[in-house]
């Protein structure tokens, strides 16, 4: 090694040892005729003294982030002890000092918060400079965690492939061409979804496995097109067997990494209820806020907005209460507020203040007097409901965002704590906004409420056996029991409009696989960068990946994705239609 001891590593305990330590010159000091470097490395940052007036010269021309290696004993700091640091009572006294590389100046301000663009193009300098080193090395931590969990349950590590056929449903696939069959692709995989299925009928039992999935589709901030899941499948199992599993395997990890002692098990609420109270399918329960139903209130109101909401039955008026804020609250940021819940698809927004016992809306001459009444009661002193009358979906969506938006912008929950949920019962089937048609909402190998369906129940209302986990507001996980009989799921793409032909072309091999003595299994699929982004709390998912993308899928620091040359389309038979630039 070029070095006896890590920059984290010494203290008084090593007085008066020789050492060599070597690291990335992070600060240079001048006192007279004395010079102080410190080093920096992955474990933490080490001072050096040096007296010697030739390495004082040759040290001083050393430029800021060099790499530094430096010879010399370890010394007490005396009265300049600091304990901000592990190693701030020593420091090491240079007999010699190395320039081992030099560096050229910063390409930015990393003192300063600078552009993503040029943090992501330098990334291994973002990522020696930020704490998003130290996040990597928690997420290698967990990574090792969640080895260890499984395998202590006897859960078998398989690797699926990465090459595989695309298939409809989900995301848009990433494609790869084929070179050897011209025309063909091969699809990047949304998740092993197929795959682990078919290993439970080729009797593993128990699999999992940590590994990237790949979706083209609209990017966020939690939403990387290439990310990490937490897989595992299980065969003779029902929900609960599933959800003790994730139980544990969440608990493990917060415990080893957060100290903290999570409750089990975990609260559970069906998706109808976290929609109705909290206007989301992953409500974020470190707050209250629950949104009021207001239809009651207002059925007969003279106000026709709401009169005609609250007696429609694919309406709602609906609010959410600010509680003790009212008094602060200016017309322009009502007015803000208001543009918000607009951009989330709600024609308006009312208000109702209560301030010195009285009420204040632009809307008081329409309410009647027990209207007033029932909201004097229903809202506390120096507080504001903010309301929308709506069709339902985009009633709850706009207060569910609304709640989340006040709750962070008046400090209103301990964003160290963390509420663990269970949301179930989900509708199986939903509308696809753009197509318009049925598709199944987890996805169309989910079990369901078979009869229900065959009874002919609408479509909307049919329970599905899938469930997520919820934590602090993200979807950390997902997964349900799977259908296990090849009759129910050929109904299945019956009911989503699949024809036996598609099915055939691209489930056939998982159809046929259930017709050879497929057991009952379920599953869930964690998403390690969303644990990873709550473990290390942060709202950026770029902070617990390495080398992540930008919201445009793309890659500052390699360029990708690039064009490849006319020799390498030729091989694969492709010729590029050329869009003008714009
Ligand atoms: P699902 O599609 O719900 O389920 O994905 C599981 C979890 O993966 C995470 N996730 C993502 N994380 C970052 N970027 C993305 N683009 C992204 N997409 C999803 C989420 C999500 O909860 N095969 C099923 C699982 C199963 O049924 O067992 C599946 O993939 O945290």
């Amino acid at each position: 090694m070029l070095r006896s001891h890590t920059c984290g590593e010494l203290n008084l305990t090593n007085l008066g040892q020789k050492v060599e330590i070597a690291g990335w010159l992070i600060q240079k000091r001048e006192m007279g005729p004395i010079l102080f470097l410190v080093l920096s490395d992955r474990y933490g940052k080490t001072q050096v003294v040096v007296n010697d007036p030739a390495l004082v010269e040759t040290a001083g021309r050393f430029t800021l982030e060099s790499v530094v290696s430096v010879k010399g004993t370890v010394i007490d700091r005396g009265e300049n002890r600091t304990d901000k640091y592990p190693t701030g009572c020593i420091e090491v006294e240079a007999e010699s000092v190395t320039l081992l590389n030099p560096s050229k100046p910063m390409p930015f301000d990393y003192r300063k918060d600078a552009n993503d663009a040029i943090k992501l193009k330098y990334r291994y300098i973002d990522i020696r400079k930020s704490n998003i080193l130290q996040n990597l090395v928690t997420r290698s931590k967990v990574s090792a965690l969640i080895h260890e969990y499984f395998d202590s349950l006897d859960f078998v590590e398989v690797e699926t492939p990465f090459l595989i056929k695309s298939s409809p449903g989900g995301a848009r696939d990433f494609l790869v061409p084929s070179r050897l069959w011209p025309g063909s692709f091969y699809a990047l995989p949304q998740s092993p979804q197929v795959f682990k299925q078919i290993l439970m009928v080729a009797g593993m039992d128990k699999y999992y496995q940590v590994v990237k999935c790949f979706r083209d589709e609209a990017l966020r901030a939690d939403r990387q097109p290439e990310f990490t899941q937490i897989d595992f499948e299980m065969s003779f199992v029902e929900e609960d067997d599933v959800m003790n599993v994730t139980e544990g395997l969440l608990c493990k990890v917060f415990k080893e990494t957060k100290n903290l002692d999570v409750k089990r098990p975990f609260r559970r609420m069906t998706f109808n209820e976290a929609m109705d109270k909290y206007g989301s399918d992953k409500p974020d329960l470190r707050f209250g806020m629950e949104l009021r139903t207001l239809d009651a209130i207002f059925a007969n109101s003279e106000f026709a907005a709401f009169k005609n909401a609250a007696t429609d039955p694919k309406m709602v008026v609906k609010g959410v209460i600010l509680e003790g804020h009212a008094a602060e609250l200016s017309k322009n940021q009502i007015k803000n507020i208001e543009k918000d819940v607009q951009g989330d698809g709600a024609k308006a927004l009312a208000w109702i203040k209560k301030e010195n016992g009285g009420l204040d809306s632009p809307l008081m001459k329409f309410f009647n007097d027990a209207e007033k009444a029932q909201l004097a009661e229903m809202i506390p002193e120096n507080s504001v409901m903010f309301v929308v009358a709506d069709k339902t979906g985009v009633a709850l969506t706009a207060l569910g965002n609304l709640r989340k938006r006040l709750a962070a912008e008046y400090n209103l929950y301990d964003k160290n704590s963390y509420e663990f949920v269970w949301i179930t019962n989900f509708p199986a089937f939903e509308v696809d906004e753009e197509t318009g048609e049925w598709v199944a909402k987890h996805h169309a190998f989910t079990d369901f409420d078979f009869e229900a369906a065959k009874r002919g129940d609408d479509l909307g209302t049919i329970n599905s056996r899938a469930y997520d986990i919820v934590i602090n507001g993200y979807e950390a996980g997902g997964g349900s029991i799977r259908i296990h009989n090849t009759d129910k799921q050929k109904e299945v793409f019956k009911f989503l409009g699949i024809s036996d032909e598609e099915a055939k072309e691209n489930f056939g091999y998982l159809v046929e696989a259930l017709e050879f003595g497929a057991p009952p299994h379920g599953g869930l699929a964690i998403g390690f960068d969303r644990l990873m982004m709550l473990l290390n709390n942060t709202d950026a998912i770029r902070d617990v990946i390495a080398f992540p993308k930008t919201t445009s899928a793309t890659c500052m620091m390699t360029s990708a994705p690039a064009p490849v040359t006319e020799t390498q389309l030729k091989e694969l038979s492709i010729k590029v239609d050329k869009k003008e630039e714009n």
